[in-house]
């Protein structure tokens, strides 16, 4: 039977996504087989590690499988980021027990990442390295208090796995300026000029809160020009 939270998450994330993406959810506990390469990818690390690393890729292929994909294994990069199929962007997320992935052809989307996080405040140092102090003061209204910072955060990692693979290098926290939109949009920019990071400017974000968690996607529309 369908985890209750793990279709909540697979919901609020399908309808915050462009129509056509497609989105699976699971507890991690519910985790399928690793495949081929992700299983040698998988033996150094940690059992719990193993079983979200296994419940992200399980996600992934019924992503996959919605948009017409044969079951096959997802091999791990050298960064640690999953080397999709050709003509596919996706994105895999983890938390407190749960797993999430999207997937899109790249017909429609250029980048795509997405973020999972509990509700949970932030310790003050960890707010202090990844909000400046005007995203930690433009708390939307319906967000629980103390959960924006989270946000912002789960917010600038999507972004990340949206823009890593072009950008090309590690982006730092405070090099991001993430500010709310109207309806759970997010908008994203870079914090100074001449970091090589305009295209974060062509990024699209969205965050929603479901339950204990806060979910963010960042996505690169296919027709979006993106500025260099
Ligand atoms: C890569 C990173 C964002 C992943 O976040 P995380 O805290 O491990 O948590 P999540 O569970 O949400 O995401 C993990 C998944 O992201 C994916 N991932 C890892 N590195 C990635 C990359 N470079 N690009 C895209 N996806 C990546 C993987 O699928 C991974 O799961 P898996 O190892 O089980 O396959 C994080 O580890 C990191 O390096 N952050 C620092 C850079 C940053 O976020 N800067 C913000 C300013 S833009």
């Amino acid at each position: 039977m369908h985890d209750p939270v793990a279709s909540q998450l697979e919901a609020v994330l399908r309808e915050a996504l462009p129509a056509g993406v497609a989105v699976a959810a699971a507890a991690v506990s519910a985790a399928g087989a690793l495949l081929g390469v992700e299983a040698e990818a998988a033996r150094p690390m940690a059992p719990r590690r193993q079983q979200e690393f296994a419940a992200g890729r399980a996600c992934a292929r019924r992503a996959l499988a919605a948009l017409g994909h044969p079951e096959a294994a997802i091999p791990m990069g050298p960064d640690r980021s999953p080397a999709w199929p050709a003509g596919i962007c996706a994105s895999i997320t983890h938390a407190s027990g749960y797993a999430l992935a999207a997937a899109a052809p790249r017909g429609l989307l250029a980048g795509l990442g997405i973020d999972l996080e509990d509700c949970a405040p932030l310790d003050a140092d960890l707010v202090a390295r990844v909000c400046s102090p005007a995203e930690a003061a433009c708390h939307p209204r319906d967000i629980p208090p103390g959960a924006w910072p989270r946000a912002v955060f789960s917010a600038k990692e999507s972004l990340y796995k949206c823009v890593h693979a072009r950008i090309g290098r590690f982006i730092d926290f405070t090099e991001i300026e993430v500010r709310a939109g109207v309806g759970g949009a997010l908008v994203f920019a870079p914090a100074t000029a001449g970091a090589g990071l305009r295209l974060v400017t062509a990024v699209t974000g969205c965050y929603r809160v479901a339950g204990e968690f806060v979910v963010t996607a960042a996505w690169l529309g296919s027709g979006v020009q993106a500025p260099p």
